[in-house]
Formats: C-alpha cells, structure tokens, sequence
C-alpha cells in the first residue's frame, strides 16, 4: 500500500529503510531514537558519531545493524516553540529530506514515527496531518510503500466532531438493525436511509454496458428492469472490465485512478491485465471511493468482486458515512478506519 498507518513499535517492521526522530548530535537519546539503538547494538553508535551531527530540517543514512533494515534514517525534527518559529516547514523538510534520502539509496519501502510528537511537543493532530501531506506529495510522482507509525493508540487523533458524527451513524445503524429485527424477525437486513433500496429503478451505472461479447459489434442496452438473459449479460462484466470501463468513463488516466486508490502500479497492473482478477474487499472500495461512485454504485462495483455493503459491520459503515457524507479523500478515510482499528483502504 503505498500509504499505510500502523500501530507497532518501529523497530519491529521489515522495511528498506527506518526513520529515525534523533537529535542535532545523532548520538542516541531518549523516546524512538533510544528504542533504535538498543535494538540496532552498539555499532550504530560508532557509525553516527562519524557523521558529524545533524541540522533540524535534514537528514542523515546509516546502516541497519540488527534491525530488520538497510538504512537507518536519522532525521532531526523541531522542538515545539508555539508553532511561530518555522516548525511547520522544519517538520515538512524532514520529511521530504528523509523521502528523497530513501529513494536515492534504493528504496521502495519506509518507515516514519511520528517525528517531533513526543519530547519535542509537537501537537499530534497537526504532526500526523504534515507526516500525510508529505507522503501524499512524495507519492504523486514517486513510487514508495510510505508507513506513519503510530506507537500508542492515543497518539492518534482524528478531529473530535468526525469521531462523534461516524460513532453516532455506526450506532444509528445498528439501533435500526435491531428495531428491524425486533419487528420483522424473518426479513433480512435493513437498508440505511442514504442508500436506495435494494430494487431500485434508479439508473445502474452498469445498465448502460455493453456485454464484453457484444462490445464493438451489436450494441447490448440493458433496461432499468434487467430481464434474466440482461442479468446473464451484465454478469459477464468482470471487476477488472468494470473497473477499466469506468475509468475510462469518468476521463481519469489509469495512474490518476490507482494513486487516488492508495494502490501501487504493481497491483494494478495485475488488475488490469487478469480479466478475472478477485481484489481484496478493500482493494474493490479503494476503487470506488477513488471514482467518487455514488452508494449504490459502489455496491454494484463490489458486487463483481463478490462483496457487498452491510449495514452491521463498522468497516461497512465507516465507508457508507464516507460516501454519504460526499468525503472521497483515501487518506482521511483511512485516518477514520483506523481511528476505529479497521482494515485500511488499498491493498494489503
Ligand atoms: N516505535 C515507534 N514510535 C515510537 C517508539 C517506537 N519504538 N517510541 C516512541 N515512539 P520522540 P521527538 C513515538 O520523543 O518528539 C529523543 O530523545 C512517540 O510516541 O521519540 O522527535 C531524541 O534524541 C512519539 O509519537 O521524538 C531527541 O532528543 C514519536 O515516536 C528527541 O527525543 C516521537 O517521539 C526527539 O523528540
């Protein structure tokens, strides 16, 4: 996954290079950087001291050691002086300085803590939103697996109100399933207001498709109310078909759709040349969040893959409030996914 939050302590993951939230002397110290030298051994020290110190804003390699990397990117980020004293644009260097250190080494994965956010008193909320900004940034015309580690659970913040708004529209949901249950034991699930109901005669983004058989010779219109043989006929539009056509259809470029998707050019390179690739349910959602598809358009893409939306799983209705509330950002998606430790958007 080309951006990826996770809970774990850093020196743990399998990853080219590590980044390191050192100090101006790059001699060791406290929080992540003394986690790093006690699991990297001693030999890390020697080499540091070769270096010559650091400046805050840039960025220094050494090797590995013991830990599961090659690099050890040691970046020094600002002290939190009230936000005046240019730390904004310190913490953005660090960042941006350990990214373009990564790739000149010949790296395609890496991992961040969270720099300045511990003893350095950077405000947490706006240290995760420069950390994304940058991947974000780095990402549009580089290739890279770019982690943000979060190392404690309350590290990680997400803005108070969207917190409550998703919390109340999870609970809503599942106060509506048990109403339904309590009245209609024998039906099946509810449908939440926002979507239309299962036997819609809205207009199907796949009611306009022509089978794969019938593209480019007799043109296959497929009515609102699809008879079975309709039915057959659209069935034979597998994800990947799907996929490309609305691409296509909504004039992204193939590279647009799948960074928009959080996924790298690997995965949907595979997509795109396996007719009867079956994604992952987060990979097919990655899609249709980053084709902006409408609920009901997203069920319909899912449903090639085999998946659908329920209104009684909290992965389900993360993505439901998302797409009702109009908020197709991948990455602010992903930021309340794992706010409610749910699989992340993308592949993996
Ligand atoms: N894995 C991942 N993240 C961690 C780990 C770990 N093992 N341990 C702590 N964190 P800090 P800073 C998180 O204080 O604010 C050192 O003494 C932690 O929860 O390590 O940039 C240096 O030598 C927090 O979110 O770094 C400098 O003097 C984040 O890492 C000074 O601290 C950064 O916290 C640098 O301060």
């Amino acid at each position: 996954m080309p951006f990826s939050l996770v809970r774990a302590d850093i020196t743990k993951l399998t990853v080219d290079a590590i980044v390191n939230a050192a100090n101006t002397s790059l001699l060791g110290g406290g929080g992540v950087d003394g986690a790093i030298h006690r699991a990297a051994g001693a030999e890390l020290l020697e080499e540091c001291r070769l270096l010559g110190g650091c400046e805050t804003g840039q960025a220094k390699a050494t090797k590995g050691y013991r830990l599961n990397c090659k690099h050890i990117i040691h970046t020094v980020g600002p002290i939190w002086h009230g936000g005046e004293n240019g730390e904004r644009e310190q913490l953005q260097s660090c960042y941006r300085n350990s990214l373009v250190l990564a790739e000149s080494l010949g790296c395609t994965s890496i991992a961040f803590p969270l720099i300045s956010a511990g003893v350095y008193g950077y405000p947490k909320a706006e240290a995760i939103a420069i950390a994304e900004d940058e991947a974000r940034k780095f990402l549009e015309d580089h290739d890279m697996d770019i982690t943000l580690v979060i190392f404690d659970k309350d590290s990680f913040e997400i803005s108070a109100q969207r917190y409550e708004d998703i919390r109340q529209y999870i609970d809503d949901a599942y106060a509506k399933l048990r109403d339904d249950s309590d009245r209609r034991p024998l039906m099946g699930a509810a449908v939440m207001n926002d979507e239309a109901p299962a036997k819609s005669k809205k207009k199907s983004i796949f009611s306009r498709r022509k089978s794969p058989e019938a593209a480019g010779s007799v043109p296959c219109e497929i009515a609102e109310e699809a008879s079975a043989e309709d039915y057959f006929s659209m069935r034979d539009e597998s994800f990947s078909q799907s996929l490309l056509r609305l691409i296509d259809e909504r004039g992204m470029t193939d590279v647009e759709a799948y960074k928009r998707a959080n996924i790298d050019r690997k995965l949907f390179s595979k997509i795109r040349s396996d007719v009867h690739y079956k994604p992952k349910k987060q990979t097919a959602v990655a899609f249709a969040v980053a084709l902006k598809l409408n609920i009901r358009e997203t069920e319909e893409l899912l449903s090639k893959a085999g998946y659908a939306l329920s209104n009684s799983l909290d992965f389900d209705l993360i993505i439901r409030y998302h797409i009702a509330h109009g908020i197709y950002d991948i990455f602010e998606i992903n930021e309340a996914l794992f706010k409610f430790d749910q699989t992340l958007l993308g592949q993996n």
